[in-house]
């Protein structure tokens, strides 16, 4: 779905997000961390503490974190979360769970990971940004289309496209841990968001490209419920653009996103 600006695609993802806790109070969230999701996050902020929206039983999977971070560190996607967005809800902290990055056995805490979304019944709603290079989660290019929670190697651009957080691309940790393309792909819904002209290539490579693992975010296209919802900006480089303003306009409002 195109709409006008990044503050949009918040209005957008946060009705889906909404929508989800009124038919499920429990719902399960997968929850991106990035720019891309923060219009949404604070959509979300602000409607709950208007009253219109609870997640005191909700639970939380983020989709990836840095290896090697001292717990705390302020750029560790488990602080990033909390200061964005959980910190500012009714959601128990308990509640919000992302790999540790700092754990002794990496092994062990991807499998006891994919078993705590498993246990939770799986995630109803994931929450994706998409990298400039087309990764999803920390998928990089040639990330298996078919991988599970593991640890995986940033590439050179990633890190530079992370610097500005570190204050250069030398502070950026080399690993993480991040959900597998296909853990991701087990979400009921997924609900891809990117604003600004520097994702449109990725966009249209994930939207209307062949299904690669040299775009991961191109394996979307196998999943049975996934919504991408891009500002103009974002939008730029697709080619069936009429197409997909006229679906979205004729849309039934009973359908949610
Ligand atoms: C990081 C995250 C991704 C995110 C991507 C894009 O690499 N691991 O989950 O989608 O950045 O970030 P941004 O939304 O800031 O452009």
């Amino acid at each position: 779905m195109i709409v006008a600006d990044p503050a949009a695609t918040g209005r957008v993802v946060a009705d889906a997000v909404c929508r989800l806790l009124a038919e499920r109070p429990d719902g399960v969230l997968g929850l991106a961390t990035g720019s891309s999701p923060l219009p949404a996050y604070r959509e979300l902020v602000r409607r709950h503490r208007a009253g219109e929206v609870s997640f005191r039983q909700a639970r939380a999977f983020l989709l990836d974190e840095y290896v090697g971070l001292p717990p705390g560190h302020p750029q560790a996607y488990r602080s990033v979360i909390e200061r964005e967005l959980t910190g500012a809800l009714d959601i128990p902290a308990a509640a919000v769970r992302g790999p540790d990055g700092t754990a002794h056995d990496l092994g062990a805490e991807c499998a006891a990971y994919e078993a705590a979304i498993a246990a939770a019944g799986g995630i109803d709603l994931q929450v994706l940004g998409v990298g400039a290079d087309g990764h999803i989660g920390f998928n990089e290019p040639s990330s298996s289309l078919g991988s599970r929670t593991r640890l995986k190697t940033l590439t050179a651009r990633t890190r530079r496209d992370n610097a500005r957080f570190f204050g250069g691309v030398d502070q950026v940790p080399r690993h993480v841990l991040t959900q597998g393309v296909g853990t991701i792909l087990e979400a009921r819904h997924l609900v891809l968001v990117a604003a600004g002209e520097a994702k449109a290539e990725a966009i249209a490579r994930a939207v209307e490209g062949p299904v690669t693992a040299m775009t991961p975010a191109s394996s979307l296209q196998l999943h049975p419920h996934a919504s991408v919802v891009v500002d103009e900006a974002a939008a730029a480089g697709l080619r069936l653009t009429d197409y997909y303003r006229e679906a979205y306009a004729g849309k039934p409002s009973w359908q949610g996103l």
